[in-house]
């Protein structure tokens, strides 16, 4: 088999870190050229350059996604560098683990604008660049609480709501050879659920490193592990790929079983 994603173009967001950044080195590694696409300039530029030491095409591209002109400047740099626009990894996402009565109005905005409001703005935006390729496809970032929603509101309705805006993505453009579909993952060891950043604060009760909170992940997970990026970046992969020229408006659960 020859490099699966040879001659795609795809832009990555969130990928600086943890399942976006899994997912430009294998996509990269696979012949596709790579944006990468973050608020951590820091954190893209270096796996920009990673890539390009492991001999792939790769550029940052500062991109805050609930930012729409942001959006618009993302796309024509990934286009009037490579050419083309041809595949969409919306991976930014926010959470604050908190319980309904805690949750604020303003921790609310930023988990849907985030995860939600981003993919919707990074679809309008891609969609022409792909028209002008002759197709696409889009990969959206679902979760667990994509099937069950839990307490939290603003990550339920942002997980479930990208699975509404995927199949609305999906059969909305179908006839154009852009495809969209979700990817869901279970617990993925990744900085999201492990490390406190300003968009996913963790706590010593919510973090990873607490073994507790480790062990009961693992315990909620049938296969008896925590999921690993790279193992999520091979979904998105096959999605993105040729191989997956016929599938529109599906939810590919990665998730060891954790949601059977
Ligand atoms: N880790 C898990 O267990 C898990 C499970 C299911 C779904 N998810 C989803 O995966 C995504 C997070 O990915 P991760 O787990 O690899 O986390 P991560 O923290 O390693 O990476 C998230 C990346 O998104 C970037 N980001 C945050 N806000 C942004 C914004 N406004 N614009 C652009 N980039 C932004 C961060 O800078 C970071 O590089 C979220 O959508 C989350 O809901 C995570």
């Amino acid at each position: 088999m020859g490099k699966r994603l040879e001659g795609k173009v795809a832009l990555i967001t969130g990928g600086a870190s943890g399942m976006g950044a899994a997912q430009a080195r294998l996509f990269a590694a696979k012949g596709a050229a790579v944006c990468v696409a973050d608020i951590n300039d820091a954190g893209g530029q270096q796996m920009v350059d990673e890539i390009a030491e492991a001999g792939g095409r790769a550029l940052f591209v500062h991109l805050d996604v609930r930012e729409a002109d942001q959006w618009q400047a993302a796309v024509a740099r990934a286009e009037g560098t490579y050419g083309s626009l041809t595949v969409l990894c919306n991976n930014a996402g926010a959470n604050f683990r908190v319980s309904f009565d805690e949750q604020t109005e303003e921790q609310w905005h930023v988990i849907m604008e985030t995860g939600l409001t981003g993919a919707f703005l990074g679809t309008k935006a891609a969609v022409p660049a792909m028209r002008r390729a002759g197709g696409g496809s889009i990969v959206n970032m679902g979760s667990i609480a994509s099937t069950r929603c839990g307490t939290n509101p603003g990550y339920a309705a942002s997980k479930v709501g990208i699975w509404g805006l995927t199949k609305a993505t999906a059969l909305s453009y179908a006839r154009e050879n852009i495809r969209c579909n979700l990817v869901s993952p279970g617990n993925v060891d990744t900085p999201f659920i492990r490390q406190s950043n300003t968009y996913s604060p963790n706590t010593w009760e919510t973090s990873i490193d607490n073994p507790e909170n480790y062990r009961r992940r693992v315990e909620g997970t049938p296969m008896g592990r925590l999921v690993q990026p790279v193992e999520i970046a091979y979904a998105f992969l096959f999605l993105a790929s040729d191989e997956a020229s016929i599938i529109t408006g599906t939810n590919l659960k990665v998730d060891g079983g954790a949601t059977l």
